[in-house]
């Protein structure tokens, strides 16, 4: 009970953050001229540690107290920590070289440490008005590339530190509204070896900066980089920050000032994503039309011809074609491997999917945008927990139809085998997060909120599911069991259940791995990822493609007496999961610089969650597609 009541604050304590802050497009924020625009900095991330850390685990300028915005559930469970800074920015004032604290004097442990963080690629993240920072560099803005980097490697080998932002803000200014309105946010990151006095005209004795070139910034100086290690380095670092300020009138209008973010700065993007729909397409109306073929032979030819006295010939002939028949009263006798695991894992295949297309369909719609930060992984979980009641449903019906009694264990491997497989995983990669210090570690309150869900919504709902399962009537089928098992005849090679795996999962992997190539490089490369119309497309696509590959091949199997289809229906689209790990490796291996036991293992880890999903998907969808299309054959051929 009291379990249930933080599960409840929990959620209420989530849908509120999320509204009070982070609601998109609800209310547009007007800044009036001089007023102060907040700069927030977020978690630094890494491409190659993956482990985010807290921005001012960094020597960088520190506000005189640090204060943490208020996060919602996702943004910890991303690892995301919002924090104030010391840039002050004024409403339209357009100010240079500012300096930002007093310089800080590195020893040579922090020197390097910062030379070995700007080598591990860490990204800077700045927030204003909830809008991330695009990096600028001379000729274009990187919106698909979200922050800037914290430094480089020069080509003899020395790091510089980008110590100088050129902040530009884009404003519209609109007569419907007083003041501006913040509509970019872009930042270009500089490094100057700055020089610096006592200001004369400050009475607490302040410094202000020399070198800087007024009105531009330090972009049109030839001022020496700022290098903190290497051959160009002195042994004592005196490391000053410093920034410009610049506001500048645009006409975007706040309502759009996402979109090009989110266009990923091309439309020839879109060409790839439509030519992966097109791709996806021809496999899936290849497949529709073999499945079409055979229903059609199956059920049409081979009834009017059951229906007639057959000669010798045609009867060589049918029995090639229809060995399916033949098999009657063993089709549906219940799989002899694990029929109890076949049950849950139906059950839970089903949540899955379900709470994937209901995602996917969500954030189509434009409800789990990025500017609502978190809400993507809120959104999963919550779906998740509500969808307990599908796979408590599902198995304890499949359960049945395979005359299990074991309705106890059922129920509890539906309700805790998933998420405790997947909570385990997790802990494991959240320990190596803590022992790194980095920010990817989950709060502990995050962690009891989570908890809490799952123990309070899912493993109920699992229970009534499996409740209303069992109550049920058992799946009237359309052919009885016989008492005892056909003999199976020899197999072709063909037919033998590795080499149908390996060639049914090439498909379902083919329809996706375009876009699988996007959304690892939105995951792992920190670009947004925001095309979810196309992915909706997409997965539509894969359980077109599932269904049928699943159908295609245990009809084959089924000619060949072989009648052992339950899991073959079930193994042969999953087995495209193999592929998707395998393209995961490939893609760690080719695009990826992740190096070190921690970050490997943090990726390993997400690619095991990610391909045993899959599997758990592709082979809920095949299976189901497939038991109704053995119900249906069986069903029009009425043998008895
Ligand atoms: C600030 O600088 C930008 C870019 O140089 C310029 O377009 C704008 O007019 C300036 N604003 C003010 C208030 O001076």
């Amino acid at each position: 009970m009291r379990c249930c009541l933080v599960a409840l604050a929990a959620l209420a304590g989530l849908a509120g953050v999320a509204d009070a802050i982070y609601l998109p497009g609800a209310v547009a924020e007007q800044f009036q001229q001089g007023a102060e625009v907040p700069l927030m900095v977020n978690s630094l991330t890494s491409t190659v540690t993956q482990m985010s850390l807290r921005n001012y685990d960094l020597p960088f300028c520190r506000p005189a107290t640090i204060t943490d915005a208020a996060e919602n559930l996702g943004m910890h469970l991303q690892g995301e920590l919002i924090q104030n800074s010391p840039y002050r920015l004024n409403m339209n004032v357009n100010r240079t070289c500012q300096l930002l604290c007093d310089p800080i004097t590195l020893t040579e442990a922090q020197a390097d440490d910062l030379s070995l963080k700007v080598e591990q690629l860490y990204t800077q993240h700045w927030i204003v008005d909830n809008l991330p920072a695009a990096a600028l560099s001379i000729d274009k803005v990187e919106y698909s590339q979200l922050g800037f980097p914290i430094g480089a490697i020069a080509p003899d080998g020395s790091t510089v530190i980008y110590n100088h932002a050129r902040i530009v803000l884009s404003v519209h200014q609109d007569p419907s509204f007083e003041g501006f309105r913040v509509v970019g946010f872009e930042v270009e990151p500089v490094t100057v070896a700055q020089t610096w006095e006592k200001d004369p005209t400050s009475e607490e004795g302040e410094l202000k900066l020399t070198n800087c070139p007024l009105e531009t910034g330090y972009l049109a100086s030839d001022a020496a980089p700022m290098y903190v290690a290497g051959p160009m380095s002195r042994k004592k670092v005196d490391l000053a920050f410093s920034y410009d300020t610049f506001f500048v009138q645009s006409d975007v209008r706040w309502a759009s000032r996402w979109d090009i973010y989110l266009s990923m700065g091309s439309s020839s993007m879109d060409s790839v994503h439509w030519f992966n729909i097109l791709t996806s397409s021809i496999i899936a109306v290849f497949l529709t039309s073999m499945v079409g073929l055979i229903m059609w032979r199956a059920i049409h030819r081979d009834i009017s011809r059951y229906n007639r006295v057959a000669t010798d010939e045609e009867k060589a002939e049918d029995r090639e074609e229809s060995g399916w028949k033949l098999v009657h009263t063993d089709v549906f006798r219940p799989p002899s491997t694990a029929p109890l695991a076949f049950a849950v894992m139906t059950g839970v295949g089903a949540q899955v999917s379900f709470m994937a297309i209901v995602t996917i369909i969500f954030s189509a719609l434009g409800f789990l945008n990025p500017a609502n930060r978190g809400s993507l992984v809120i959104a999963a979980i919550v779906i998740f927990c509500l969808l307990g009641f599908v796979a408590g449903y599902a198995s304890a019906r499949n359960h049945k139809l395979f005359d299990g009694k074991l309705w106890q264990r059922t129920t509890l491997l539906s309700a805790f085998a998933f998420p405790g497989f997947v909570g385990g995983v997790l802990l494991v990669m959240n320990s190596i997060s803590w022992a790194g210090n980095s920010t990817n570690a989950v709060p502990f309150g995050s962690l009891v909120a989570v908890i809490a869900l799952w123990l309070c919504i899912s493993v109920p709902l699992t229970f009534l599911g499996a409740y209303y399962g069992f109550k049920a009537e058992k799946l009237p089928l359309p052919t009885r069991v016989g008492t005892y098992p056909r003999v199976i005849p020899a197999q072709p090679w063909f037919l033998s259940p590795a080499f149908t795996m390996l060639v049914g999962g090439i498909l379902p992997f083919g329809t996706i791995f375009i876009e699988l190539f996007f959304i690892l490089t939105s995951i792992w490369l920190d670009r947004y990822y925001y095309v979810f119309g196309f992915l909706l497309l997409v997965a539509l696509l894969l359980a077109i493609t599932c269904a049928e590959i699943a159908i295609v091949f245990v009809y084959f199997q089924l000619c060949a007496e072989d009648y052992r289809w339950w899991w073959r229906s079930w193994l042969v689209p999953g087995a495209s999961a193999i592929y998707v790990a395998l393209y995961s490796a490939f893609y760690c291996a080719t695009r990826l610089q992740i190096a070190g036991f921690a970050p490997m293992m943090l990726y390993i880890g997400y690619t095991l969650l990610a391909s045993v999903s899959f599997f758990l998907v592709t082979g809920c969808i095949g299976y189901l597609a497939t038991f109704t299309f053995v119900w249906r054959i069986y069903d029009a051929v009425k043998v008895d």
